[in-house]
């Protein structure tokens, strides 16, 4: 299916993706690990073409999506969507219309300068916002929306694109760990409901061990582990952050078993009151 070789990029002097290669073979969920700096975001803005790489080649079902310009670069945009951090909504615009701009890649500029959609987009919107839990949303401005949220808006709009891989670059960086499991649920859902790949940056293991089925770790721009989460022991962790980086598990874990154990916990409080 995705197959990259050797891929690499250069800022000057410095190798940020450093001959990077695997092969996606079917639909799965893979988490990408490692410090910051490791080239996680370089590694998917190459796969998405967001930035060229220096060298090395990008394949998907045998055709060669380094190669692409123009339309094609902009189609395969289009079936690799990208979800970032910070969302990337427009704040001021409506819910449904931040949706609805997942289908830019395919509309005319006159279209999108007086915001006409086809009926059916809009029903399409409202359904994928449906699917998410947040239909009640949509007609809100992105902005009165709490984070986990408006990550969910973004995922919407990726779907909107109807992409055959979801790219997520550090989806729940930013979110409290309700909202990151509520996010992290729904990215495991477009997984196995619909068959898509998702390849995302996380910042933390348990995350990547808990959602992924596959596990990539990145040091100075080079693959250094690739395997099943259960492979991925405190050890291959540690060369993975690197040995002087007073690794330790827990500070790379977010609190979504914390909150777990804290749920349990408030429910037995709230049992015993009773
Ligand atoms: N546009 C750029 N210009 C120059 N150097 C860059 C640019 N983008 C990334 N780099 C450098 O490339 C290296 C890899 O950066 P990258 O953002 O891919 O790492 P990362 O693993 O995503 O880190 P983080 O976990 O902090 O997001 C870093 O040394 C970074 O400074
Ligand atoms: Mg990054």
């Amino acid at each position: 299916m995705l197959k990259i070789t050797k891929l690499t990029r250069k800022f000057g002097p410095n190798t940020a993706v450093d001959a990077v290669s695997f092969t996606v073979e079917k639909p799965m969920m893979i988490g990408i690990i490692g410090r910051s700096g490791a080239g996680k975001s370089t590694l998917l803005r190459m796969v998405n073409r967001l930035t060229d790489a220096t060298e090395g080649k990008i394949e998907f079902e045998g055709r060669d999506v380094t190669a692409l310009k123009g339309d094609a670069k902009r189609a395969w945009q289009s079936d690799c969507a990208m979800i970032f951090q910070q969302f990337n909504l427009v704040p001021r615009m409506d819910v449904v219309s931040n949706v609805l701009h997942g289908t830019l890649n395919r509309r005319s500029t006159l279209a999108t300068m007086f915001n006409l959609y086809p009926q059916a987009d809009i029903c399409r919107a409202i359904e994928i916002l449906d699917r998410l839990g947040i239909a009640e949303h949509a007609p809100k401005r992105a902005e009165a929306l709490s984070g986990g949220q408006q990550q969910r808006v973004a995922i919407a709009r990726a779907l909107m694109q109807d992409p055959r891989i979801v790219l997520a670059d550090e989806p729940i960086a930013s979110l409290d760990p309700m909202n990151a499991q509520l996010v992290m649920d729904d990215l495991r859902r477009i997984h196995e409901e619909d068959g898509r790949t998702v390849i995302a940056n996380l910042h933390t293991l348990d995350t990547a061990r808990r959602y992924c089925d596959r596990v990539i770790g990145m040091l100075h721009g080079r693959i250094v582990f690739d395997g099943t989460p259960e492979q991925l022991t405190t050890g291959a962790a540690r060369d993975i952050y690197g040995a002087d980086a007073g690794f330790s598990e827990t500070s790379t874990s977010t609190s979504i078993e914390t909150l777990e154990r804290a749920g349990v916990r408030a429910m037995r409080t709230a049992e015993a009151a009773i």
